[in-house]
């Protein structure tokens, strides 16, 4: 792979292949002298149109545990705000020899584009609406490690569905890797084209969670209230917020996960947020592994446990 800028197109070879090296990653991650050389020499941007505490942190870290040079752009502090175009600054940082570009953009497809104008690596770290193909890789690297497989699973994702890149990966990638992923939020939030990605869908979030496997919820976008998609934050809280009474319907050994930043009180509950089934520091852990894995892949063209 060139770049990642989604997991649509990704073989299931491919995800089990990083998902590998993500978890032999570990040992760098868990070592007392975080360094590695596999990126020496190497030259990593993020560049972020939009906030970002997870995922740009956890990118910088990657790129200096494999010791690469690492630099951030944020949209507010650069030339983007008077005025040069998404093209234009893609261009000005490949000329500066970088060999990938992270990026984070509101607008769906914004990092297919770019890599069409760059001889850098374009990682996706979120596009609008549409992927967000290194957080799916993180949360199959926490299922694969609390369940030992990923096939046979069932994968409950609650929420916001509609506007969630989240759950696009993570339902192009779990599928690819054997779990059956069953969707649950308010009618306004649920896209109509599901069907054609093969998931069930419910308006009643008990159903979709009964026997789950795995619970993930979605953060919900408080503007979304004020767009009318739902009544009120209490209201999306006591039909659809995943607490422990809800949590009881899944298997006795499930796992809870979320992507972050979580709205406390709305799509999860205090108890189930902090609980003993939620993993979710977990993932910001393995956050650091995958994105080692995808920039060591993407950029030196070669799996890290064949190294
Ligand atoms: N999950 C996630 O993308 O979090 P950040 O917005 O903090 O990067």
């Amino acid at each position: 792979m060139k770049h990642l800028l989604g997991l649509k197109n990704v073989s299931k070879e491919e995800i089990k292949s990083i998902l590998d090296d993500a978890m032999a990653m570990r040992e760098i991650l868990d070592s007392d002298c975080k360094k590695a050389s596999l990126l020496a020499g190497k030259t990593i941007i993020t560049l972020f149109y939009e906030n970002s505490t997870r995922t740009r942190l956890s990118f910088e870290l990657a790129s200096k545990y494999l010791g690469a040079v690492a630099a951030n752009i944020a949209a507010s502090g650069s030339s983007v705000s008077k005025g040069e175009s998404l093209i234009d600054t893609a261009m000005t940082i490949n000329a500066m020899a970088a060999d990938a570009i992270v990026m984070r953009h509101s607008a769906s497809g914004a990092a297919d584009i770019i890599s069409r104008y760059t001889d850098a690596s374009i990682i996706n770290a979120g596009d609008g609406m549409n992927e967000h193909p290194t957080q799916a890789l993180l949360d199959m690297m926490t299922i694969t490690e609390a369940k030992g497989d990923i096939k046979g699973l069932k994968v409950a994702i609650i929420g916001d569905v509609k506007h969630s890149r989240v759950a696009r990966s993570n339902i192009y990638g779990l599928q690819k890797m054997g779990a059956e992923v069953v969707l649950a939020g308010p009618s306004t939030l649920l896209p109509k084209q599901l069907d054609e990605l093969g998931v069930k869908v419910y308006t009643d979030v008990e159903k979709a969670i009964e026997g789950a496997d795995v619970v993930m919820g979605l953060r919900i976008q408080l503007e979304r209230q004020k767009a009318g998609l739902f009544p009120t934050i209490r209201e999306y809280s006591k039909f659809f917020g995943v607490n422990e009474q809800r949590l009881a319907l899944a298997k006795e050994d499930a796992i809870l996960l979320h992507p972050g930043p979580v709205n406390r009180g709305v799509e999860l509950s205090p108890e189930v947020a902090d609980g003993a089934q939620s993993l979710i520091n977990h993932q910001v852990r393995n956050g650091v592994c995958v994105r080692m894995a995808v920039l060591n892949q993407l950029v030196n063209g070669k799996t890290y446990i064949n190294r």
